[in-house]
């Protein structure tokens, strides 16, 4: 018998995306518009909020040619930190390189939505992606750059530096692609529209192909607390994260390593820490045993003594910033929210935002109508899939004096280190307990607000109608009963109906 015979090959990051493009989110030309927009977009607010600049950003979309419609040219210009020369053909033309790996909150997390922005672009229309960048004076940089996809690096077609006499600094970047602008537009409004609630700090103007013009102002100056950068937490982690922390760690013992390294570990937790796992105080990070790494990590999961996680890394909205977005583009008669206290699922840290909103130019749906929100990005795709979803259908809302189809909306904001993501797209979240409770305890809280106020609203509707009946009779019974009494002067029900009035405002 003839031996079977395989070939193997290695593909780069790159090649992989190429091949898999539709777990990024660009399956079709329809999706890909959306998310070409939806990325670079982010990365623009990405550049400007963290670093404490109010955003200004401008996206434009006009047809490659008057002769196909299918091809366009997207530019999203920002006015954020710009970045540094030598890194821009890096940060847009190779996967899974990001200024955003680390332990805080920000909308990017993979490396690779702007780079599958770009290289969708490049296998649609074979045309390479501007980037004009600076991060201040004295100059400006401007690439053209393609890339290898082979072997996942940039390729730098040519090279520009200007004189920056404006004192600029952001971002431009220009990318031609294929796309389906009318079908793919309900979904790109719907998501820019939903972007402005959660960012009302922001100014985001669209021109979108025909020239129309979507402008989405700002209208608080205020910006949300910055996240810091934190440690891992002993029970985020694993066997992979303990290596290179001993790989680069300068502790000669494990006391201080449990404290130089990771979340919210004191002295005395350490200590009491060490004793639980049986291993000495003052034994060598550097010199464990494979095994004993393992028994350490799972020691860390088993502990119960640790600190839970602090929000310091997290980037909340607040209640404010969340109930401005929705007054400026929901325009509803009643709004109300809340912030969960922060919270924890295997060490990562989460914060559970949650809104209501009801009445005033809230739509009557059939369904329940719900937004969702993940670090600050909103999620408009795979609705059924999320676990706020499953949430709010398992409520009965009848409890709350609710139903479906009357006119509310449920926002729901999830921030945190590690959104518990289904898929690189980021559109749904998976359902984590300690989120699910959150999620749910926070909608109950609105819900009960908004049905108080409902119910407040009824009694003073049906003290109005009985007190407009009592105005229309009052007289007549005066006059009657005045006339039976034999009396001529009819009494004065003036005070009566004031009194009546009075009591019906308190
Ligand atoms: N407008 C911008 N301003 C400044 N830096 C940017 C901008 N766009 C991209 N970058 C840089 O390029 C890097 C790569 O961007 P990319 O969108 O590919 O990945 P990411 O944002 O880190 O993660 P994600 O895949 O989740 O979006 C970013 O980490 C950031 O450092
Ligand atoms: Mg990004």
């Amino acid at each position: 018998m003839k031996a079977i015979s395989q070939t193997f090959q290695e593909i780069s990051p790159a090649d992989f995306f190429y091949r898999n493009r539709e777990i990024a989110g660009f399956a079709n030309p329809v999706r890909a518009i959306f998310s070409a927009i939806r990325e670079l977009v982010e990365n623009s607010l990405d550049a400007t909020e963290p670093m404490g600049i109010l955003p200004d950003i401008y996206i434009r979309l006009s047809n490659m040619s008057d002769e196909d419609e299918n091809f366009y040219v997207l530019r999203v210009k920002d006015n954020g930190s710009g970045i540094p020369a030598d890194y821009v053909p890096l940060a847009f033309c190779q996967f899974l390189f990001s200024s955003k790996y680390k332990l805080k909150q920000s909308r990017g997390t993979f490396g690779l939505g702007g780079t599958m922005t770009i290289l969708y672009g490049q296998i649609t229309t074979n045309k390479p992606v501007k980037v004009i960048s600076s991060t201040g004076p004295p100059k400006i940089y401007e690439y053209t750059l393609m890339i290898d996809i082979q072997r996942n690096r940039p390729i730098v077609l040519d090279r520009r530096i200007y004189d920056n006499n404006d004192k600029w600094h952001g971002t431009i970047v220009e990318v031609n692609l294929e796309g389906d602008y009318p079908k793919a537009m309900p979904k790109i409004l719907e998501y820019l529209k939903q972007t402005a609630i959660v960012n009302p700090y922001a100014n985001i103007t669209f021109v979108d192909p025909r020239g129309r013009l979507y402008k989405f102002e700002r209208t608080v100056a205020k910006l949300p607390r910055q996240p810091r950068e934190t440690l891992p937490h002993p029970h985020g982690i694993d066997v992979e994260t303990v290596y290179r922390i001993i790989r680069i760690t300068r502790c000669k013992t494990l006391l201080d390593f449990m404290q130089e390294h990771f979340h919210r570990v004191g002295k005395r937790t350490a200590q009491r820490f060490l004793e639980f796992a049986g291993f000495p105080e003052d034994a060598d990070p550097k010199k464990l045993k494979p095994e004993e790494v393992v028994r350490l990590v799972q020691a860390m999961k088993n502990f119960n003594e640790f600190l839970p996680p602090d929000a310091d890394c997290l980037s909340p909205l607040g209640e404010d910033i969340l109930k401005a977005g929705i007054l400026k583009e929901l325009e509803p008669e009643f709004v109300a929210v809340t912030q969960r206290s922060p919270s924890a699922y295997s060490g990562h840290p989460f914060i559970v935002e949650v809104g209501i909103a009801y009445g005033g130019k809230i739509p009557v749906g059939e369904d329940l109508i719900l937004y969702r929100f993940a670090n600050k990005i909103p999620l408009v795709y795979d609705e059924s899939g999320d676990v706020s979803w499953r949430i709010i259908k398992s409520i009965n809302w009848r409890n709350y004096g609710l139903m479906p189809g009357m006119p509310f909306a449920v926002l729901v904001h999830i921030c945190s280190t590690k959104i518990p993501w289904k898929t690189v797209g980021k559109e749904m979240i998976a359902d984590r307990p300690e989120v699910s409770r959150e999620i749910l305890n926070g909608i109950r809280d609105v819900a009960r607000q908004l049905g108080a106020y409902l119910s407040k609203k009824e009694k003073a509707k049906y003290e109005k109608t009985r007190l407009s009946i009592f105005a229309k009779y009052l007289p007549k019974i005066a006059e009657f009963s005045a006339k039976l009494a034999g009396k001529e002067k009819i009494p004065d029900i003036g005070e009566l109906l004031r009194r009546a009035r009075k009591i019906e405002e308190d």
